[in-house]
């Protein structure tokens, strides 16, 4: 009998297999953080994240035309306010940073440039955690209430998508609510549904000066010895009214990225913190990888496992690279 002989890999050729790739990077899936800092004229260099800046609103024009020329219209926007207390009010502030950030930014550039906000404390409390204390804890239903009131403050001027980092439960529904009630129903939200307390985030907490003072996030982030509770944490966060759900980080964490997207029906996001980022450049720079293959290689698996979106500290680079 004849065996008809098939090679098992086809022998594609170079334009063959770039025609037949199964995933694919575009600018338009990504999203680029950005730190802004209360204050005037400033663009600064973050030590623990060489090669990304701490902005002051009113320079963030020279960002935005460079992020947009290399094809990244969305951004992810951090604040760093110049005071912080207790309460945390200067995420709510009308006059607070975002608050400035996304004026001049809906003034200027209007739909040209997507703004997310993160909605979370931490930045912003005394004590750097990512609520109300009571006593040495975060008191959940209170901080709700103040979830809500930043979120409303930050649609008001200008917010494009809300993106609740905190972890706290139900802030899905009370963000969603307020926001509904107050017309901003065309506004989505982000949540970041299954977020790890991780050593990766260190990088950020330098960079946010938003370390807590004391104790840790264990109790609000999740326990990264668990799947299972990804996908609670994910469905959970879709009932409450999430538009699209968050895992985070990225890199340690393909499996949750992929168990997550094959379960829900919602976009999936998926977050490369400042430990991957800083991992990276602390090697490139050190000569012993090759920056750019390494970052492209990092983020197409992010894709692969399963991701529609990415926030990413090289998305200008992964953008302008392919
Ligand atoms: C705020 C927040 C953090 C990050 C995003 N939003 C810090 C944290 O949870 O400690 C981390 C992002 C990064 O490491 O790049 N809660």
């Amino acid at each position: 009998m004849e065996i008809l002989k098939r090679p098992r890999r086809l022998r594609y050729n170079r334009t063959l297999r770039e025609a037949v790739r199964e995933t694919r990077i575009s600018a338009s899936s990504l999203i680029y953080p950005v730190f802004i800092k209360e204050g005037r004229g400033i663009k600064a260099e973050i030590c623990s994240m060489p090669g990304q800046y701490h902005w002051s609103p009113d320079r963030l024009p020279e960002l935005y035309d460079r992020l947009l020329e290399t094809g990244v219209n969305k951004i992810i926007m951090f604040g760093i306010p110049s005071t912080k207390d207790e309460e945390g009010s200067g995420a709510y502030s009308g006059d607070g940073v975002i608050q400035q950030a996304l004026r001049l930014t809906k003034q200027r550039y209007r739909e040209a440039v997507y703004c997310v906000t993160d909605l979370c404390m931490c930045e912003y409390t005394s004590h750097g955690h990512c609520g109300i204390l009571r006593g040495g804890d975060v008191d959940n239903d209170k901080t709700l209430e103040s979830l809500a009131r930043i979120a409303l403050s930050q649609a008001a001027a200008g917010a494009d998508m809300i993106a609740p980092s905190d972890m706290m439960d139900g802030r899905v529904r009370a963000i969603r609510l307020a926001l509904d009630a107050r017309d901003f129903q065309h506004i989505p939200i982000m949540a970041y549904s299954a977020k790890y307390a991780s050593a990766f985030y260190g990088p950020f907490r330098s960079a946010a000066d938003s370390a807590p003072a004391t104790g840790d996030r264990k109790s609000y982030q999740m326990d990264y010895h668990n799947k299972k509770e990804a996908r609670k944490e994910a469905l959970a966060d879709i009932e409450e009214g999430a538009d699209i759900v968050m895992v985070k980080p990225a890199l340690s964490y393909l499996d949750v990225i992929q168990t997550v997207s094959r379960l829900v029906d919602v976009p999936v996001a998926a977050y490369s913190v400042s430990g991957e980022y800083a991992m990276i450049k602390a090697a490139a720079a050190a000569g012993l990888i090759d920056e750019a293959a390494i970052v492209y290689e990092t983020a197409v698996s992010v894709f692969r496992a399963g991701a529609d979106i990415l926030i990413s500290y090289f998305a200008p680079e992964l953008s302008s690279n392919r």
